[in-house]
């Protein structure tokens, strides 16, 4: 990174230029990504998203607790389910983004609180303090870990030309996991909507329309007041 008068700046030229940065390099996959809201009424091949899933828990999680859990529904009845129960009560012939209701693939991620406190309850973990009950973790590490997961399911999907949407769940939450029989106590992290977009359809939220912030205004290098 190079501070260029005020302004931060990137290189692109990090790699020697007789390496290319490939087309599904991380950074490649990054400066592409965007949310999508618009699918098609195509089911990926029967298995990718349970292997993309699989991969994507390989992200690190704390002290190794793992508690992190996904439900993945693909049947056309669950995932209609999956919709009918959000919106229970309530139309939906005014939602903003109806294209999301093609995806063909849901995925929940969920955090395990008990896994992590088990966890920090063991010998190594005792000094933290954090093996008694949630209350204690001012970073709710499940939640974390659940995140980090989910962002390499993301990427994980750009590369096998799928894309997704993470939206929240909000009050439906209970609904759901009360439906889906999820136990009381997991927390769900939201929904990654996931399938093939419908480029023809589908227009960017007011969230999506909202310019970066600058580099210079995010990242405080060596003091949070040094002007850059
Ligand atoms: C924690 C989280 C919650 C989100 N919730 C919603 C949501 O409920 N509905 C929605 O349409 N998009 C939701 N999004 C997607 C954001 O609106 C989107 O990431 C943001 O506008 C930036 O656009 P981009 O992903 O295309 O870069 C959510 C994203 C995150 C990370």
């Amino acid at each position: 990174m190079l501070t260029v008068g005020r302004w931060l700046k990137t290189s692109k030229s990090w790699f020697n230029s007789s390496k290319k940065i490939s087309e599904n390099s991380v950074a490649s996959t990054l400066s592409k990504r965007r949310s999508c809201r618009s699918f098609l009424d195509r089911k990926p091949p029967e298995g990718l998203i349970l292997d993309l899933i699989d991969k994507a828990r390989r992200t690190p999680t704390a002290g190794n607790s793992q508690g992190v859990e996904f439900l993945l529904l693909e049947e056309k009845s669950s995932v209609n389910d999956f919709w009918r129960v959000s919106f229970l009560g309530r139309d939906r012939s005014s939602f903003a983004f109806p294209g999301l209701f093609n995806a063909p693939a849901l995925v929940i991620p969920f955090g395990v609180p008990s896994m992590y406190i088990d966890r920090y309850k063991e010998d190594d973990k005792g000094y933290t303090n954090l093996g008694e009950n949630a209350k204690e973790w001012t970073v709710p590490y499940w939640l974390t870990d659940a995140a980090f997961a989910t962002m390499a399911l993301q990427l994980l999907a750009i590369e096998n030309q799928l894309e997704s949407c993470f939206i929240g769940l909000f009050e439906r939450e209970e609904r759901i996991k009360e439906y889906f029989s999820i136990p009381e106590t997991y927390q769900a992290l939201g929904v990654l909507v996931m399938g093939y977009p419908n480029t023809e359809e589908g227009s960017p939220g007011r969230s999506q329309k909202r310019k970066r912030r600058p580099l210079s205004k995010v990242v405080h290098i060596g003091s949070w007041r040094s002007p850059l």
